[in-house]
């Protein structure tokens, strides 16, 4: 499915990262990608933060040249969009830990509002540089979830890394899953607390992506695709993988490192 859209609600969420509600009948689960075309410009994999009916949403981080264009564009542009593409996450776990870094909370959002929904505790590590780069926390408490912050700066929640908090509730109390979406070094850890208390894991990855289908060997990771084998994989997978957490492909292939 490919269609052009126009952007109907745009949101600031943080002074680096917008979100963009359009229409998209298309039915899309928490955890799968579009394929997000902006003209003039280039074609990026955006996990879906919204995937209710009927206007679905990405948020977008500045981050390179594509996603900083994407900053300044404004409510009633047209967009293209492609997909939804990739793999969902399990909602069925009952008691879930979900642990966000940055702009990863945006794909963790949906599923966590939708398992709450369907009666599942859901509990919310969420981590940023500062306070005013927290993403979704009070749309996360407004669902039911209970949230808790880190700050790398200490001006929300406990001063440092998410990781250390997602491990501290580790300790108090037990869960069925755990969810991660951030950088992989903290995805790394986040994995490597859930083994540790005999958790089961799941994250979603990102890879350079071009075709989303499965063709380009683009987004390889180790012998995966992620476009269509994730982007949610099990932590045990991405754990036995020596390039998780350290090495990416750039554009042209090139293993660099992350
Ligand atoms: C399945 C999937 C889902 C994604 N979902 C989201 C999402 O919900 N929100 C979102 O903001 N982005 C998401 N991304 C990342 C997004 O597709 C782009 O990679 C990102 O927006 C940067 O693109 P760019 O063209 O602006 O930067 P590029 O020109 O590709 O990169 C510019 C610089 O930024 C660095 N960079 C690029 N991406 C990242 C990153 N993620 N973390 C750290 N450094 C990076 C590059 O190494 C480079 O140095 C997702 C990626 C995938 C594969
Ligand atoms: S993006 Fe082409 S194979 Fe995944």
């Amino acid at each position: 499915m490919h269609r052009i859209v126009e952007i109907e609600d745009r949101v600031l969420e943080t002074p680096s990262t917008v979100t963009w509600r359009f229409p998209y009948s298309v039915p899309c689960a928490p955890g799968q990608f579009v394929m997000v075309w902006i003209p003039g410009d280039d074609e990026i994999p955006m996990s879906l933060s919204y995937t209710d009916e009927p206007s679905k949403g990405v948020t977008i981080k500045a981050m390179g040249s594509a996603s900083r264009h994407a900053q300044s564009i404004s409510t009633g542009s047209s967009i293209g969009i492609r997909g939804p593409y990739g793999n969902r996450f399990d909602l069925a776990p009952r008691r879930i830990l979900a642990v966000g870094g940055g702009s990863g909370t945006a794909v963790l959002a949906p599923a966590a509002e939708l398992a709450v929904r369907s009666g599942a505790r859901v509990t919310c590590a969420l981590g940023a540089t500062t306070e005013t780069e927290l993403l979704f926390a009070t749309r996360l408490a407004a669902s039911g979830a209970r949230v808790e912050v880190a700050t790398d700066d200490g001006s929300a929640g406990t001063r440092g890394f998410v990781t250390v908090v997602a491990d501290r509730l580790l300790r108090e109390q037990p869960f069925d899953a755990v969810w991660t979406c951030g950088p992989e070094v903290m995805m790394r850890k986040v994995a490597e607390s859930a083994r540790s208390h005999g958790t089961v894991g799941y994250g979603s990855v990102e890879r350079h992506m071009k075709c989303a289908i499965g063709m380009c060997d683009a987004c390889a990771l180790g012998p995966y695709h992620v476009c269509v084998d994730g982007p949610v994989f099990r932590t045990e997978i991405l754990l036995s993988l020596e390039e998780f957490g350290r090495t990416k492909r750039d554009p042209s292939g090139r293993r660099v490192p992350l």
